[in-house]
Order: C-alpha cells, then structure tokens, then sequence
C-alpha cells in the first residue's frame, strides 16, 4: 500500500489548485447570488480537461484514474461547490454509463463531446413521488416502432438548464419495480422533451437544477442504454461513481470552511489573545482536519477500487456518507467559529455551510448510504 500521489496526481492537484484560486474562487460568491449556470467556468474546467476525466483520449476523455479525480473535484469543489458538482454529474454521472453500457455508437456519438467539455450531460432519476426509492419511478417507456415514447416528470436535475444531453431513467411497466427500468440517451431537442420549474436551493445555488417534463418524448430506439430492464443497474453503478464525486465535493468544501476558520481564528482576538489560542477553538480545528482527511483517504480508495472495475458500493457509500457529514460538521463549526460574522454573507462560511448540506442529501441520502453499507456487511457475515 502506497499513501504517495503520483507525480502526475501532484502535478495535477497544484494546477487545479492554481486555477481554482485565480479564476473560481473570485466568482463563487457572485454566482452564489445570481444564480446563473456557470458557463464560463465550465468552459475553463474543459480547457483543462476536467470534463472527461476518466474517459479514455480516444473517445475525448483526458484518460485520468480515479484518485486524479477525486483531487481534481476536490480543488474545483474547494473553490466552488456548484462548479463542482456541475463537472461530477457531467463525468459521474453522464460520461461513465455512456462509457461503461454505450455501443460504439452512442460512445463515438455522445462521449466526445461531453468529454471535450463542448457539450454538457445531466442525469435524470429522482421523480417528485419517488427519490431513495428509485426502483419505484414511474416515468413511462412505450416502445412505438422505431422509438420509445417517454412520459412523465424528473426533478432536482443537476446541470438540467444547460444540459444538452440526459440519460433518463424509465420503465415499461411500474409493477415490474427495477426489472422493467430502462434508461435512454435523450438530448435536449428531441420532441416532447421541455424543462419545467427551475429549483430555487439553499445551496449550490447555479448549478442549473430543474425539473424535466418528458410528455411522449420520442427517444430513437437507438439511443436504448444497455439492454431493456438493465436501467436499474446501470442507474446504481453510475451512482456508486457518482457518490465518489460528491465525496469529492464535500472535502473541498469542508476543506475550505477549515481554511477560512484558520485565517480568522489567527486574525480574530477575544479577551486579549487571539481566539486560534483557545482550546476550544483548537480542539473544532484540529477534529475538521482529522475528519476530512479521513475522508480524503475513504475517497482515494474507493475511487481506486472502482478503477479495479469491482463492485464498491460498500466503499463508495462509506466515502460518500463520511465525507458529506465530515463537511456539514466542518461547515457548522467554521460558522460558529466566525461568530456572528459567520451568519452574514459577507463571509465564505455562510455560503460553504448552505452548500455543505446537500451533500447529504443528493446521489443517495445519509439514510440511504446506511442502508446500503448495512446490506453489504450484513451480506458479508
Ligand atoms: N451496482 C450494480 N447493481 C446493483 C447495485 C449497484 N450499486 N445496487 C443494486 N444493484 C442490483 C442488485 O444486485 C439487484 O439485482 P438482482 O435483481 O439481480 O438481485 C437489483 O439491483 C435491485 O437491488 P436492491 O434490491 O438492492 O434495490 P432496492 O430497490 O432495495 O434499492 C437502494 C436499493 C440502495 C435503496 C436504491 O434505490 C438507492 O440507491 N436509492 C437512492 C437513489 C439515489 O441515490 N438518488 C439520487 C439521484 S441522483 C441526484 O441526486 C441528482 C443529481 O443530479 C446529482
């Protein structure tokens, strides 16, 4: 076992790292503001080969392993959390089923230009009656000649506003829970496809979530992911690689609550000393970056393993859970340790710790992340 980056994996981390600083992190708390989809930084992160990262040069991708990316969200995700999670569901969650379930089709097709960064993926799975559960959707597959017919509504889409190309999840027939669940490589101007309600977060304020209102959407039967009723599973992997992501994402924002509490507890003074000499105030520092480093290593492993190409649902859901309540906690402790300026958004904390919290919700909540890991120890013994 080996705890050394690689020089490439260094190399990496120092210019995402410089970039993050100079172009994102200047932005972050204006977008947090507006809104907006951030193209502009979606186009730089693709200058950089942050789009593809894992997909293979030959069909776009940079070629990157999976420590690589989990550092590389990390630092996007340090500097800005929707710029983060905007480039995970992009490699997570769009580029990696193409790649693993595409045919060379669908792969020549859809991955290069949404590896290049040129064109942008979303994932459509969670519906307004089903989420954690979500071999319970309803969103219908009627298979018409040549194409399929969608029907029905995906909401909370990262990257839906901007998106050009989603892979939705539907089925033949809901009585056949996850046996009957397809998905579909569905771009954005195929007919019957319209973006409904945008959704006004708490946090990760731009990172274009929406609803989708799929109303007899015609989907090419060519564009059939994998084989009829494999969308379940196609649907969980991606999500074993996408909580990786999001893993990734809570460690750069936790990482950035613990920088700013260093900065203002060595700048901030009470009762004549600076409050960095309290204890107390050593004590919340020191269990920040204890726990993110813990989940730093959670993370490199269970991005390595998925690189073995095993099955890691156990360590994905380890990463993802850990590391999504390492950084709410490491959020609320940097709010509280800039006192009432930490209330005010005038200060990065009060942002990171609206963007901290859906980290433990979205790609599988805490609840969920439990359930699995319990399923996969109980299956052990
Ligand atoms: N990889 C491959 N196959 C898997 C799998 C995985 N990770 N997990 C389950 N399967 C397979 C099982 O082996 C089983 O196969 P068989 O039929 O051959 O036995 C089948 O799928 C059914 O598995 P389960 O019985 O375990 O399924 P379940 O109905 O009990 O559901 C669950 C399991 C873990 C609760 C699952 O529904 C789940 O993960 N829910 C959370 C959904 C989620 O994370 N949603 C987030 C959406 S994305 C998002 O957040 C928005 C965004 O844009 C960022």
């Amino acid at each position: 076992m080996d705890f050394q980056l690689t020089r490439e994996q260094e190399l990496l981390r120092d210019t995402v790292h410089a970039f993050a600083d100079e172009v994102l992190k200047p932005r972050a708390a204006a977008l947090d503001r507006s809104r907006e989809f951030p193209i502009d930084n979606y186009r730089r992160c693709a200058e950089l080969g942050l789009c593809g990262m894992m997909v293979p040069e030959t069909y776009g991708g940079a070629g990157f392993d999976g420590v690589s990316y989990v550092i590389a969200i990390e630092e996007v995700s340090r500097a800005c959390a929707s710029s983060g999670v905007i480039l995970s569901v992009n490699n997570s969650l769009f580029c990696a089923p193409v790649l693993r379930h595409g045919t060379e089709a669908q792969k020549r097709k859809y991955l290069a230009p949404h590896a290049r960064g040129e064109k942008i993926g979303a994932y459509c799975l969670t519906e307004p009656d089903c989420g954690s559960d979500a071999a319970a959707l309803r969103t219908l597959a009627r298979k018409k000649a040549d194409r399929y017919l969608l029907k029905g509504n995906k909401v909370f889409v990262t990257n839906g506003v901007a998106a050009h190309t989603f892979v939705v999840y539907a089925t033949l027939d809901p009585k056949l829970r996850h046996h009957g669940i397809c998905a579909f490589i569905v771009e954005r101007d195929f007919p019957g496809l319209r973006l409904g309600k945008p959704e006004h977060k708490m946090g990760i304020t731009c990172s274009g979530s929406v609803e989708i209102v799929l109303d007899d959407c015609e989907v090419p039967a060519a564009n059939l992911l994998g084989a009829e009723g494999e969308g379940f599973k196609i649907a969980m992997s991606t999500l074993d690689g996408g909580r990786i992501g999001i893993a990734a994402q809570a460690i750069g924002i936790g990482r950035a609550a613990l920088e700013e509490s260093l900065a203002y507890s060595q700048g901030r003074r009470a009762f004549g000393q600076r409050i960095a000499d309290f204890q107390a105030t050593q004590w919340k520092l020191a269990d920040m970056a204890t726990e993110l480093e813990a989940a730093r290593l959670l993370a490199y492993r269970a991005a390595w393993l998925r690189d073995q190409q095993r099955r890691c649902s156990l360590e994905t859901s380890m990463a993802k859970l850990f590391a999504s309540e390492a950084c709410m906690r490491a959020a609320k402790e940097g709010v509280q340790i800039h006192g009432g300026y930490g209330y005010i958004d005038e200060y990065a904390v009060e942002r990171l710790f609206r963007d901290a919290k859906i980290t433990e919700i979205y790609e599988g909540t805490s609840e969920i992340q439990r359930l699995v890991i319990a399923k996969e120890i109980l299956k052990e013994d």
